[in-house]
């Protein structure tokens, strides 16, 4: 494995090559994104994995610093999922004092965490048009988990034409189904059993919706009344949105589907989001 800590050290190649950008802290849902770039490299091609804090998608007084940083974790991980170069460049590296410049997606950024976390997908877009430039890969692994990030990712290779094909990794979960996250770690024992109710209130709009429920505000309750039974979980959003254009759904037609997502903050503040796709 190649670890390069600069722009400047960052391999060229012909080859294929498959890139999984992260923030670290990696986990099974990260390792699956890391196997599926395996597959679509091939033998013959390059599978590559960023991990870079980006101080530019936190929000002042988050939790950027206290964001875990396990680097020898981190490596050890990448060695045995098979990963041909680690990047992992230190922020100056990425980040001129005098930086300037900002990728802004206008329009399903404005929902969802993007009206929770204003600016937080300005930074994700820059800092993945940057890893897009620097890496040259061929595709692009991003989680389900992300939906919002996955679909504005989508939004800018289609709309600035990046010649990089986007693929799709399924959210990862531990058996109890709480979504594997790196924030999980922030989690104390009473917490972490309260934070499936994120896994919980999806199930409940699941199994409304299996039984013929199509109206977006009964599904939304019932998400609600999943939460509110839940001390420890303070909503920030719940949401049953259309799944191309984020737009909140009121009655769905048959044939059509819909994204059921939440963020929640759990006890002390540690804020979850969690997402399933309604299908037809
Ligand atoms: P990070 O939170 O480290 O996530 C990196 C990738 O792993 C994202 O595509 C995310 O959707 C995916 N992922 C996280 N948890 C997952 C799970 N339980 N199952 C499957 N995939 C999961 O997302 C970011 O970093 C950053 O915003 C980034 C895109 C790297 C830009 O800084």
């Amino acid at each position: 494995m190649e670890i390069a800590r600069t722009v400047s050290s960052v391999p060229v190649t012909a080859k294929r090559r498959i890139l999984a950008p992260t923030m670290g802290a990696l986990h099974r849902g990260h390792g699956e994104l890391i196997r599926i770039a395996r597959q679509a490299a091939g033998p013959e091609g390059e599978v590559a994995v960023s991990i870079f804090v980006n101080p530019l998608q936190f929000a002042p007084g988050g939790d950027y610093a206290k964001y875990p940083r396990p680097e020898a974790d981190d490596e050890e991980f990448c060695r045995k999922a098979g990963v041909d170069i680690l990047f992992r460049p230190g922020v100056e590296e990425m980040y001129a004092s005098d930086f300037s410049m900002a990728v802004d997606e206008t329009s399903l950024s404005h929902t969802l965490e993007g009206k929770s976390r204003p600016g937080h997908f300005r930074g994700v877009c820059t800092v993945v048009a940057k890893l897009f430039h620097l890496l040259s890969p061929t595709a692009a692994v991003f989680g389900e988990k992300d939906f919002q990030q996955l679909a504005i990712i989508r939004r800018m290779v289609r709309d600035l034409n990046f010649p990089v094909r986007i693929v799709v990794g399924a959210t990862v979960r531990e058996p109890d189904g709480l979504a594997l996250s790196s924030r999980n770690s922030y989690l104390d024992p009473a917490e972490r059993q309260a934070a499936l109710v994120l896994s919980r209130a999806l199930a409940a709009a699941r199994g409304r919706w299996d039984a013929g429920e199509r109206d977006g505000d009964r599904l939304r309750a019932a998400m609600q009344d999943v939460l509110a039974a839940e001390p420890l979980a303070h909503p920030d959003y719940v949401s049953v949105a259309d799944p191309e254009s984020l737009v909140e759904l009121g009655a769905i037609p048959p044939g059509g589907a819909a994204l059921a997502s939440l963020a929640v903050r759990i006890g002390r503040g540690t804020r979850l989001i969690d997402n399933l796709l309604l299908e037809p």
